[in-house]
């Protein structure tokens, strides 16, 4: 019956009545798109990256005045005013914070102890068992099909490899869009799955239509990998801009990082030493060039250039291959319903042992 819940660890320990994820997504998952997911069923996530610590703030209230659903906060936990975004979380009773890296171990302490539900996001065994030991409620394990910063090993290699690593609630994400992927992650030992690029391409979504139809045109081939943005692998449409980055030498990238660093300083109100700052954080054990610094710095100005303004010609399209099997735009209640009727008919038609 496709009416009766599936209830797993994970919707026990959010409250959600689907074990269902809208992630935090850049630019993408706003108040609209949050409250949107919220009410259908599944735990929204506002992503907080890319907004002033007073954006957060009312945006967190606008999530709260459409819909009386539990939802989640994404943050860098290397971000340097994280603090100041745990506070928010705090103050106004958020239900769930999700990270796009590791929070370290007296951040995770901070907020479990006002009761908020810790879930980190990791691309590796090691990570998932090094938040899990530090306190993590639970985690979601992005495979390399994901989109977005992504790691190299699929999700049907990664999520078993976690699901016996850990004892806490793990939620699998990159490439599902369906019940049928549902089923899978639960066999596979998931409580849940997690989805970025399905929830952009639905109705609800504030992602411009041309921006869009690009993702809906593309086929599985049209999403590829590339370091050049900020240097770290980024899952996203392949574009011009991406073949141009791809191609471009050391000089170019500087000067175009540059650029772009100066736009996001301006629109973000941030200081020079404050987009240093990130970038220097984001260099710390890596191999990054100064122009991967800053752009790495910019990169929210080339995502919001697509999925604000609508250029598809100079913004990141960030996407999953996923994006390839979808053509449809639902809006995310008729999302989360057919997803759950999928699941409930691919469990009836998984063959019976006798
Ligand atoms: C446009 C876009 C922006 C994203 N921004 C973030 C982000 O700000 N923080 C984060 O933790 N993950 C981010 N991600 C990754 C997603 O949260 C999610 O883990 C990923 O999309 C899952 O794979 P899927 O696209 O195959 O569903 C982003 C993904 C996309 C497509």
């Amino acid at each position: 019956m496709s009416d009766t819940p599936i209830a797993t660890a994970f919707t026990e320990l959010v409250g959600v009545r689907t074990p269902i994820v809208q992630t935090g997504m850049g630019w993408v998952a706003g108040p609209r798109l949050v409250s949107a997911a919220a009410n259908a069923g599944a735990l929204g996530i506002l992503a907080s990256a890319t907004m002033t610590p007073e954006q957060l703030r009312s945006a967190v209230r606008e999530v709260r005045s459409r819909s009386g659903a539990p939802f989640g906060v994404n943050l860098r936990a290397d971000a340097s005013d994280a603090g100041e975004r745990v506070r928010i979380i705090l103050d106004e009773g958020v239900k769930v914070a999700s990270f796009a890296l590791a929070p370290r171990p007296e951040l995770i302490a901070r907020l479990k102890d006002a009761g908020v539900v810790v879930i980190p996001s990791v691309g590796a065994r090691r990570h998932a068992e090094k938040v899990a030991a530090w306190g993590a409620d639970a985690v979601l394990v992005q495979g390399g099909e994901g989109g977005g910063h992504t790691g190299s090993v699929a999700t049907t290699v990664l999520l078993p490899q976690v699901v016996d690593a850990v004892d806490i609630p793990v939620i699998a994400a990159g490439g599902f869009r369906d019940g049928r992927g549902l089923v899978a992650a639960l066999a596979y030992g998931a409580a849940g799955v997690a989805m970025g690029t399905r929830f952009l391409l639905t109705s609800d979504s504030t992602v411009p239509d041309a921006v869009k139809a690009r993702y809906l045109a593309a086929g599985v081939q049209d999403v590829t990998v590339t370091t050049k943005v900020d240097g770290l692998p980024h899952r996203m449409l392949r574009t011009d801009l991406v073949d141009a980055l791809e191609r471009s030498g050391r000089t170019a990238s500087l000067l175009r990082a540059l650029r772009h660093a100066s736009a996001f300083k301006r629109d973000s109100g941030m200081s020079w030493a404050a987009v240093i700052r990130d970038g220097l954080a984001m260099k710390h054990g890596r191999e990054l060039t100064w122009s991967q610094v800053l752009l790495a710095a910019n990169t929210p100005m080339l995502l919001k250039a697509a999925m604000v303004d609508g250029r598809t010609d100079l913004g990141v399209m960030a996407g999953g291959q996923v994006a390839g099997l979808i053509d449809d735009l639902p809006s995310c209640a008729e999302l989360v319903e057919r997803i759950m009727a999928e699941a409930h008919a691919t469990l009836g038609r998984l063959p019976t042992v006798v």
